[in-house]
């Protein structure tokens, strides 16, 4: 059940005028999430030029299709359409991106993917009338439609996606037609559960007095209730607060690149995990750390202050240190990529995330809804789930395997994997524009867990939860495993749906392998390749082919970003790794470019 822009959508209503120059910008249209009726999309404009673009304008058509809510643009029209940048999100530097998104109702067709066109698309045209894998953005083409100008909704760029795509997939219990808005997102209202969070009919559900407490325009809905499910009470939804904070922030969705370093070499983003709670490598005690991810880098991964303990004091959630970092990221041209919302290490989960807790559903649910809202429109992607897959290398209660997953206190307290389902809706609801990813390591080995990671990824599909990418740790050595299951494991990602992204979200690579039985071939020593080795240069090779398997095997529009995790090899959580020495990142001991670098900047330019 989709919503579709009404009147109310157009309150507010303001005129614009079009006085954008020709540009070389391509315009691509995505789509990130399709369930049965419907999905969301997102149309990123990227500006090809050498001159910044100083405000944008572009529109499209559907034969069946019809849009029925966005964000982050001021969007009119009812088919053809057309959506004009926000005062936030209107300039765009050379080599970078802004993207908006939207929801559509499909109407009783198929997902169509139109045509982008306006004149800041005009000569290079990425559209998108087939999967993207299939359609070079070179030889795309479009002309739009004219749109005629110009009331413009402000209400559509503070219009969330919320409910719908829950709807479509989470049934009402025996309640009749009524489900619970809770925060934007339907439940089922349980049966037999009468208070808080309930688990029944294989599915999470909500006690109807919880719901009920619940503030207007939330609690419950459907027929027989005072606030029906209609486009109005789910255009009300929680992400107005995240609408306010999302259009009053500065504009890192849109973030620049300010060196000439790795970033300037691809598309797409090139990241860096970045440490902020103390000691040599924490970024604001270091500016020669905070130079070189200025210089290289476009993205950032906060290491550890993003994780689920960080983001409280005590009981109480508290931002103030993921804050700061958000803000130098958005001042230094820097995106974040946010990690992570659910993963399971005791040594960094909140207090309540216990196995005696009674509560643990609701806390779950809290800590997701409030997390996400916090950095709606400043994050642009989420890992949302982090290693929800067994491994029998790293189960220290030794609790095995159930059917792939790991039974983490997530899994024992709802009793099954549906909390990564809950998760992802539920960071869909609270912040509507951020890519949400699945994230996991070991799974580039192309064993046993890259099926299991299949099975997920293809379960959570056909379940319609709102995925957009799938993150390989890439914690890899320089000689395992092969280049070839490298290969194979992000291939089976990418051909599991024509728009999941792949995104390398850890990389590193280790010089040592501590398994192999030969302890003869193992540096011992940190001088030993602190400035030069000969596994230096096979790390070279390594950092290159990995990159080279990406591009080869990732589509241009679903390449998510590579990041490396850490600046410089004396930051690296690997800094001795099974009580041996190593120096798996980009710069040395020394903050100096190594092999590897060079490594990957070949990769990147094609040589
Ligand atoms: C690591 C950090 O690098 C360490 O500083 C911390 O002590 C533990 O976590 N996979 C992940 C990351 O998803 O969050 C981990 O980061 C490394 C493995």
């Amino acid at each position: 059940m989709a919503k579709s822009l009404g009147a109310a959508a157009f309150l507010g209503a303001a005129l614009f005028a079009h006085t954008l120059a020709a540009q070389t910008a391509t315009c691509s249209y995505n789509i990130t999430n399709e369930w049965n009726t419907g999905y969301t999309g997102d149309i990123t404009i990227t500006n090809r030029g050498s001159s910044a673009i100083n405000g944008w304008s572009v529109n499209w058509q559907y034969a069946t299709n019809r849009l029925s809510s966005s964000w982050n643009a001021n969007v009119s029209g009812s088919n053809p359409y057309s959506a004009s940048n926000l005062s936030w999100n209107g300039n765009i530097q050379p080599g970078q991106s802004v993207s908006f998104g939207f929801q559509v109702n499909k109407n009783g067709g198929s997902a169509e993917r139109p045509s982008v066109g306006g004149s800041i698309c005009s000569g290079s045209v990425a559209s998108s009338s087939a999967p993207a894998s299939s359609v070079p953005s070179s030889i795309a083409s479009s002309s739009p439609s004219s749109v005629a100008s110009s009331v413009i909704s402000s209400m559509a760029s503070s219009s969330p996606v919320s409910s719908s795509s829950v709807a479509s997939s989470t049934p009402g219990s025996s309640s009749g037609n009524q489900q619970c808005n809770w925060y934007g997102t339907l439940y089922p209202l349980c049966v037999t559960t009468t208070n808080g969070w309930g688990w029944e009919d294989q599915r999470s559900c909500i006690a109807r007095s919880t719901c009920a407490a619940q503030p207007a325009p939330f609690g419950i809905v459907g027929s027989g209730s005072s606030t029906p499910v209609s486009s109005s009470s789910s255009s009300l939804s929680s992400s107005s607060v995240v609408s306010s904070i999302r259009s009053s922030s500065s504009s890192s969705s849109s973030s620049v690149a300010t060196g000439n370093g790795l970033a300037s070499l691809a598309d797409f983003p090139i990241g860096v995990a970045v440490a902020a709670s103390g000691g040599n490598a924490d970024i604001f005690t270091s500016s020669a750390r905070q130079n070189i991810v200025r210089a290289e880098f476009n993205q950032i991964t906060a290491e550890n202050i993003m994780k689920m303990s960080y983001m409280y004091s005590g009981s109480n959630f508290s931002f103030t240190n993921s804050d700061r970092l958000v803000s130098w990221a958005a001042q230094n041209g820097q995106t974040v990529h946010g990690h992570a919302l659910v993963w399971h290490p005791s040594y960094q989960l909140p207090n309540w995330a216990s196995d005696s807790n009674a509560n643990f559903r609701q806390d779950f649910a809290r800590h997701i809804d409030t997390v996400a809202a916090h950095f709606a429109g400043q994050v642009k992607s989420w890992d949302v789930v982090n290693e929800a897959l067994f491994d029998s290398a790293d189960d220290p209660d030794g609790r095995g395997s159930a059917n792939g997953y790991r039974q983490s206190v997530f899994y024992r307290q709802f009793g099954g994997p549906e909390y990564i389902d809950e998760a992802f809706r539920r960071a869909r609801a609270a912040d509507p524009t951020a890519e949400l990813y699945y994230n996991d390591f070991n799974t580039e080995e192309n064993g046993a867990k890259t099926t299991a990671l299949v099975n997920l990824v293809q379960r959570l599909l056909n379940n319609g939860v709102p995925i957009d990418g799938v993150g390989f740790q890439m914690h890899v050595m320089n000689d395992y495993p092969s280049i070839a299951n490298i290969r194979q494991a992000m291939q089976k990602i990418v051909a599991l749906s024509p728009t999941l992204k792949i995104k390398i979200t850890e990389l590193d690579v280790r010089l040592n392998n501590p398994y192999d039985g030969n302890s003869s071939n193992d540096y011992t020593n940190r001088n030993d390749c602190a400035v030069s080795c000969a596994g230096l240069d096979r790390q070279k090779a390594r950092y290159k082919e990995i990159v080279q398997a990406y591009l080869e095997v990732v589509p241009p529009g679903r390449r998510g970003g590579i990041t490396v995790w850490g600046i410089a090899d004396p930051d690296s959580w690997l800094y001795t790794h099974q009580n041996l020495p190593d120096w798996p990142l980009l710069f040395n001991d020394n903050l100096q470019p190594k092999p590897a670098y060079q490594g990957v900047v070949e990769a990147l330019s094609g040589r």
